[in-house]
C-alpha cells in the first residue's frame, strides 16, 4: 500500500475524492490535513472530521493554515455552498482534531514512512509550503506530491488562474521550487473528466453506505455546471488527483518546467508550463493534460461497490 496524506479543503469535490481514496485498497491514508480554501478553515476541518466519521474510517485529521502565506483568503462558496458540501448535511463527528498542526503531522508521518510518504493535495498549497519552511529536510522525505491545480492556459477563478494556485500562489511557488517530484493534475485534464448525467444515474443506482452522500454531491455539482456553463454532468476535479495516485495510467502526461506567476496584475496564480521547452529549465513536474475518462467513471462505480 502507498502511504499517503491528503491535504484538503472540503469542498464538495474534495469530499468525493476522500470517499474515493478510502475505497481503495492501494492507499494507506495516514492523515487528512486541512487548509483554508473553498471555505474558511474552521469549516473545512469540521467537514473533514464529519466525512471521516461518516465512512467509519480511523484516520487522524490535523488542522493547518487559516489563511494564505501573504494574500488574504478568497473562498468559493458560490461553487460549494456555504457549508462547502452543497446541500449535504452530515451528522456531526464527536472526534477532535489531532493535537499536532498539519505541518508537524506531515513531518511526523514522513519520518515514520522512511521516504515513502506521498502527498495528495486537493486545496491551496499553504500547508505544504509551511512544512517546507518549518522542516526544510522534508524535501528528501517525501516520495511524491500529486496535486490538483493549475492549467496550461485556462483559468476558473481568473482568466489565467485555477483556484487552488490562485488562492496562494506564493505557497505554490515554494512547492514547485522544492525539488520534490510533482504530478500536477490540471484543469486541462479535469475539465475533460465530466461524469455525464446517465453515468451519474448509474453510479447512484449502486446501493452502498455512501450512496445518499454521493448522490447529493454529484447532483449538486451537476446542477452548478448546468447553471454556470450549460454542461450536462459533474466535474469532480479533486477526484482525478486521487484516481491518478491509485491508477497512474489514467492520465496522459508529459514532463515540463512549471513556473508560478506571483506578480502579474492579470496573471497572478498562473502556472506557466514550458510546453515548447523554450527555456533551459529542467522539468520540475509531470503535467497531466488529458485522461482516460471511461476508466475514471468506472472508478466511481468501483468506489460505490467498495462501500456496500
Ligand atoms: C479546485 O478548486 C476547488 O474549488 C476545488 O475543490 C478544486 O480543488 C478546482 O479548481
Ligand atoms: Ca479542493
Amino acid at each position: 500500500k502507498i502511504p499517503v496524506i491528503i491535504d484538503t479543503d472540503p469542498g464538495m469535490d474534495d469530499a468525493i475524492a476522500i470517499f474515493l481514496a478510502f475505497s481503495s485498497d492501494k492507499l494507506d491514508i495516514k492523515a487528512l490535513t486541512t487548509v483554508a480554501g473553498n471555505i474558511p478553515l474552521e469549516r473545512t476541518t469540521r467537514n473533514a472530521l464529519d466525512l471521516v466519521r461518516y465512512i467509519e474510517a480511523e484516520t487522524k485529521v490535523a488542522q493547518g493554515a487559516h489563511r494564505p502565506l501573504i494574500k488574504t483568503l478568497e473562498t468559493a462558496e458560490w461553487v460549494h455552498g456555504n457549508t462547502g458540501l452543497g446541500t449535504l448535511i452530515l451528522p456531526e463527528s464527536p472526534n477532535d482534531v489531532y493535537y499536532k498542526k498539519a505541518w508537524n503531522t506531515i513531518y511526523e508521518e514522513a519520518q515514520a514512512c522512511d521516504g515513502k510518504l506521498q502527498l495528495i493535495c486537493l486545496g491551496p498549497l499553504t500547508n505544504i509550503a509551511i512544512t517546507l519552511m518549518v522542516h526544510p529536510d522534508i524535501k528528501d522525505k517525501i516520495e511524491k506530491i500529486t496535486l490538483m491545480g493549475g492549467s496550461s492556459y485556462l483559468g476558473n477563478t481568473t482568466p489565467s488562474a485555477e483556484f487552488n494556485i490562485y488562492v496562494d500562489a506564493e505557497a505554490a511557488d515554494i512547492v514547485f521550487k522544492s525539488g520534490i517530484p510533482i504530478t500536477m493534475v490540471t484543469l486541462d485534464a479535469t475539465n475533460k473528466s465530466i461524469v455525464k448525467e446517465n453515468e451519474i444515474r448509474e453510479i447512484c443506482s449502486i446501493e452502498s453506505r455512501v450512496s445518499s452522500a454521493v448522490k447529493e454531491l454529484l447532483y449538486f455539482n451537476a446542477d452548478f455546471r448546468k447553471r454556470s456553463s450549460g454542461l450536462d454532468g459533474a466535474i469532480i476535479h479533486d477526484a482525478l488527483a486521487v484516481a491518478t495516485v491509485i491508477e497512474p495510467d489514467i492520465i496522459e502526461k508529459g514532463n515540463y518546467h512549471v513556473g508560478i506567476e506571483t506578480e502579474g496584475k492579470l496573471t497572478y496564480g498562473r502556472t506557466v508550463i514550458d510546453m515548447e521547452r523554450v527555456t533551459k529549465n529542467n522539468p520540475n513536474a509531470e503535467v497531466s493534460l488529458g485522461l482516460d475518462r471511461e476508466k475514471f467513471v468506472e472508478m466511481f462505480k468501483d468506489m460505490m461497490k467498495a462501500y456496500i
